[in-house]
């Protein structure tokens, strides 16, 4: 196939190619179209928004897991391995789509949320760390994260903004993209700055904007402002569609055709310095193996005092109260004492930590320490312990060199390179060779 038979391709040839969703038939509905890949992340967020009622603690110890096995649905899970278990268990307690929120007993919703919060916490104990998005999740921290990028202590998403719009300005690109897919709504400022600023030949083409986030709150919110400011009204034929996922957990298909490029993934806002190089490229690839691109920025950094002046900024109350509100949500519904959670705030530093294999690539790192009470308490629970330093957030910045040569080695060719004026931002077309 080559580019000028792109207009013949119809959408049940392309369906088959990718998880994402592709342009279906142009809806005159204003309402977006929502996707549910984790349902474990709605359940989350809508225990984070307070939109369902827990009823006494969350648990997941072997008592809970023996009454489970009891329940005559699950009597063939008994002496399973763990994984097997909890895997019918999401099947069944997170299929939202089975039992609507208002419809779930307390016992049900009880359920839900600890296996829920298990994951979270399983993650934390396996990788040393939140999961990145985990902070946004629910409205307090959708609305926290808000009020965070709109204070004038806090300018890094204001800057990044900027140097986005001037970059999209600059940019030369011919290829056809039929869905803008953006990782992370944030607060939609770039979803708004792409709409308005990239070249009208390639918005022409366009046919849907998909924003994944495992934030439901978040997306729902950037949909929402993106309406009323007026930024979708331009483009009527597009269609909306958010996804409630991971970005990891969503992979695009590989395509046969050479030319063909119908995804445009846009990972903009230093999001990508909330991953190691690793956790990175294999996002990347999961939305680059049918021929897409991927626009990318990175923080760069020149000398050490450059993350310091940075790492001063990520101490504010503020920051601290967006980066710990849900974990210690979690940790209090836990049955961990309020004593326990002033150790932990009190314990709150930024750390600057050089990423294994790649010294050039530098964390600004957030981290907690976790009490041995705490512990106790999620061995209890789920029979999980927490590391006693568990990041919050990494935040890195790279110096460009390195990161030329890294993407290179990953199979990368990266077209379109634009470093801001202050050389501390660079932008991308990431292009798998
Ligand atoms: C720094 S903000 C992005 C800024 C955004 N581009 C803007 O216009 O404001 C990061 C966003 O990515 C989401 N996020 C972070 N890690 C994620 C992950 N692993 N999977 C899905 N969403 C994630 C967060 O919920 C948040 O909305």
């Amino acid at each position: 196939m080559n580019v000028s038979d792109y207009k013949n391709v119809t959408s049940a040839t392309i369906a088959t190619s990718s998880s994402v969703p592709r342009y279906r038939s142009r809806t005159q509905s204003d309402e977006p179209f929502m996707q549910y890949h984790s349902k474990g992340a709605v359940v989350l967020n809508s225990y984070l928004s307070d939109l369902v009622n827990l009823e006494g603690l969350i648990s997941l110890n072997e008592d809970d897991l023996d009454a489970i096995c009891n329940i005559p649905r699950f009597k063939d899970c008994k002496d399973k391995p763990l994984e097997e278990v909890f895997y019918k268990l999401r099947a069944y307690y997170q299929d939202i789509g089975y039992e609507t929120l208002p419809e779930m007993s307390a016992d049900f919703i009880n359920r839900s949320i600890s296996i829920a919060v298990r994951d979270i916490l399983e993650y934390a104990s396996i990788n040393h760390s939140l999961p990145s998005g985990f902070p946004y999740v629910g409205s307090k921290g959708t609305s926290l994260y808000f009020e965070l990028v709109d204070s004038t202590g806090y300018n890094v998403s204001r800057e990044s903004y900027r140097h986005y719009v001037n970059f999209l300005k600059s940019i030369s690109i011919t290829t056809f993209f039929e869905n803008l897919i953006f990782l992370g709504a944030g607060n939609g400022s770039e979803i708004e700055a792409t709409l308005n600023n990239l070249p009208e030949s390639i918005l022409q083409k366009v046919k849907s904007v998909n924003t994944i986030d495992m934030t439901l709150s978040g997306i729902k919110h950037t949909f929402d402002k993106l309406k009323h400011d007026g930024t979708f009204k331009r483009f009527p034929h597009i269609e909306l569609i958010g996804q409630v996922s991971q970005f990891e957990d969503v992979k695009v298909a590989s395509r046969s055709d050479e030319y063909y490029k119908g995804n445009l993934a846009i990972l903009i806002g230093k999001t990508s310095g909330n991953f190691n190089f690793q956790n990175l490229i294999e996002i990347l690839n999961g939305f680059s193996s049918d021929g897409g691109n991927v626009l990318v920025d990175f923080g760069l950094f020149d000398t050490r005092e450059q993350l310091t002046e940075i790492s001063e900024m990520y101490k504010s109350d503020l920051n601290k109260r967006f980066l710990l509100s849900n974990l210690i949500r979690i940790l209090t519904d836990l049955g961990c004492t309020p004593d326990m959670m002033t150790k932990i705030y009190d314990s709150f530093q930024v750390i600057l930590e050089s990423e294994e294999n790649y010294s050039d690539f530098m964390s600004i790192r957030s981290v907690v320490s976790i009490p041995d009470e705490v512990n106790m308490i999620l061995h209890d629970k789920f029979k999980l312990e927490l590391p006693n330093q568990l990041t919050l957030m990494d935040s890195y910045r790279r110096k460009l060199p390195a990161i030329t040569q890294a993407f290179h080695d990953a199979g990368y060719f990266l077209n379109q390179l634009y470093t801001s004026p202050d050389k501390k931002s660079l932008f991308t077309l990431a292009e798998r060779m």
